[in-house]
């Protein structure tokens, strides 16, 4: 038996026990004739002693070369400790150690396994294995498999299966690039690895499996950010005949019951807004609304008066900072700079200040009076004490640049709090989406969302203003989900991908095996997938996925610790019939 019990079970109702702990080597603290051990598990810390006068001389030399991370068994006596330690649960207690048997020593480690720890980013991620030795990450990953044990309960207890689908596919369009795969045995061809299991999961539904889930590794070769990696995992879903409104139903409870068993929060009716007010009111298809400071639209307002800049520009709006007239000419002119600056891309900022005497000051006071500013303020809903921030120019750019500000004042405000869940669905999705880059419309979820009913005729006229039914979930300000009820007849899903620029050899080619599914009797289905690392990362009340996944890549998309993506050799490559352009 390698132990008795763990590092964070001793209580003091244990003293005079024997016992047996195994584990690492936290600290030594060392007196000559008296050493301290701190021994470390997954449990805790046991305090070991190690005292010349009640085991012997040996004993102490045997401690005395114990290093940091040393792996140890002892086997003593528990004892009262002489200075408790109100921080520890064990803290009453100590061990009494008669025997100790080094398992395995240990190197240094290159950085302290503490809380706090002195070791940078990528040291910690080169040797994520200690890292993972210390409290922060090892919660993570403990309240990672909460939430992941509590969805697969709940959803199994909702009647859905486990099913699950290959990572050896074909490329389904997500709107990433693929990770493709080489296969040797058909030359020349490659697997891609899925952005999603969107397809299988329809022809799970075409299976008559009714209800599936699964949660599931997806690969996405798109460039990272805090909130996104290349292999992540969704919690997939589908539901055969269903409305949206069921399927809105079914996650909401699933998210609520997320809330209440891993959070201890109870959460109201989740809010709905359609993709048109969110984009009207926070300038985002994912808002935030853990606070206020709502756009106001200000065109109306504002055009009265000589300023070109305002009067030429396709939408004038605001938001409000609560108590931000107090802001100094410095902090507003840094606002300024922030909105300026090249990720932002706003060419200025015009601003209100409503000052604690009822008058206006502001950085247009050349084409507006205090009667105009005055109004201004009014449309805006500014109180005494606020300050009015207004961005001008083209719709789409304008509301960009404004969420962001929004959400930098928020954050500076400390309004964006993460023990607090602002839970809402964004409905009514456009289908397409203009790209500018290649002129064309291409679908916002993807090609096999259904537009809303009698909208596909729209198609040939006013393609932007279909709407799908499409929706996402947002919790605070990320899009935590997303899903869409699907097309489930051929015809429909032809003229989808026609519209979309496929040829008909090229559908046929790529998705020919969903529109035969669709041929024999497939129901009408919808899902949905949940983004489980950044769900995780939220509920854990931060926003870097990364610090929830056990071997992450770094923002060059690497993982430094095994040192890949790596070259293979010459063999590999013939063998794969691979020949490359350039050396690497
Ligand atoms: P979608 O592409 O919206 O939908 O993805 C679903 C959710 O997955 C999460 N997500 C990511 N998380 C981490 N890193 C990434 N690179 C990344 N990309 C996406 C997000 C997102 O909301 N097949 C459809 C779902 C459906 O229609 O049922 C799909 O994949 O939280």
């Amino acid at each position: 038996m390698y132990r008795s019990h763990t590092c964070g079970e001793l209580r003091e109702s244990h003293i005079g026990q024997e016992v047996i702990l195994a584990g690492w080597v936290q600290k030594t603290r060392d007196k000559g004739f008296m050493i301290w051990v701190d021994l470390r598990d997954r449990y805790g810390i046991t305090q070991l002693i190690f005292d010349e006068e009640r085991t012997s001389t040996a004993l102490i030399k045997k401690a005395q070369a114990l290093g940091r991370e040393f792996v140890i068994q002892v086997k003593g006596k528990v004892i009262e400790r002489e200075s408790k330690n109100e921080n520890l649960f064990t803290g009453g207690i100590e061990i009494l150690v008669k025997e100790l048997e080094i398992l395995n020593s240990s190197l240094t480690p290159p950085f302290t396994i503490e809380d706090q720890t002195d070791g940078g980013e990528d040291v910690r991620m080169k040797y994520r294995y200690l890292d993972i030795r210390r409290n922060p990450v090892r919660n993570n990953l403990m309240f990672r498999h909460k939430v992941s044990m509590e969805v697969r309960k709940y959803l199994s207890d909702q009647g859905f299966i486990d099913v699950e689908t290959p990572y050896l596919i074909k490329s389904t369009p997500e709107g990433a690039r693929d990770f493709v795969v080489p296969s040797r045995m058909n030359a020349g061809q490659f697997y891609a690895l899925p952005q999603s299991p969107q397809t299988f999961k329809q022809l799970l539904m075409v299976g008559g499996m009714d209800k599936y889930f699964q949660l599931v590794k997806c690969f996405r070769d798109e460039d990272l950010r805090a909130d996104r990696q290349p292999e992540f995992t969704q919690i997939d879903c589908e539901m055969a005949f269903v409305e949206q409104e069921d399927i809105l139903q079914v996650f909401e409870g699933l998210t609520r019951h997320l809330l209440k068993e891993v959070n201890g929060i109870e959460v109201k009716k989740f809010p709905r807004m359609t993709y048109d007010e969110a984009m009207c009111m926070y300038g985002n298809d994912k808002p935030d609304i853990r606070f206020g400071m709502k756009f106001k639209e200000l065109n109306e307002v504002t055009k009265h008066r000589e300023f070109k800049v305002f009067n030429d520009a396709e939408l004038v709006v605001g938001i409000v900072i609560p108590g931000g007239a107090s802001y100094t000419r410095k902090e507003i002119d840094a606002l300024i700079d922030w909105v300026k600056r090249p990720q932002v891309g706003a060419l200025g900022m015009v601003y209100i200040r409503c000052n604690d005497d009822g008058t206006h000051k502001s950085s247009v006071d050349k084409f507006y009076d205090q009667d105009d500013l005055f109004q201004i303020a009014n449309t805006a809903e500014a109180k005494t004490g606020d300050l009015i921030c207004i961005l001008s120019g083209e719709k789409n750019k304008v509301r960009a640049q404004l969420s962001a500000l929004r959400m930098e004042v928020a954050t500076r405000l400390g309004l964006r709090k993460p023990d607090e869940f602002a839970p809402l669905w964004v409905v009514d999705f456009p289908l397409l989406e203009w790209d500018e880059e290649t002129q064309r419309y291409h679908a916002m979820h993807h090609p096999f969302t259904s537009p809303k009913p009698g909208q596909l005729e729209l198609l040939d006229t006013n393609p932007g203003d279909v709407k799908a039914n499409a929706y996402d979930l947002v919790l605070n300000g990320n899009e935590i989900g997303g899903g869409s009820i699907r097309i489930h007849d051929r015809s429909t899903q032809e003229k989808m991908f026609d519209y979309l620029g496929f040829t008909p050899e090229q559908a046929k080619a790529q998705f020919g095996f969903l529109m035969d599914a669709f041929q024999y009797g497939a129901p009408p289905h919808g899902g949905l997938a949940f983004g489980l690392d950044r769900l995780v990362a939220i509920l854990g009340g931060q926003e870097t996925i990364r610090d929830f996944i056990a071997f992450p890549k770094n923002n060059a998309g690497r993982d430094v610790m095994i040192d890949a993506p790596a070259t293979i050799d010459e063999a590999q490559l013939k063998e794969l019939n691979i020949k490359l352009v350039s050396k690497p």
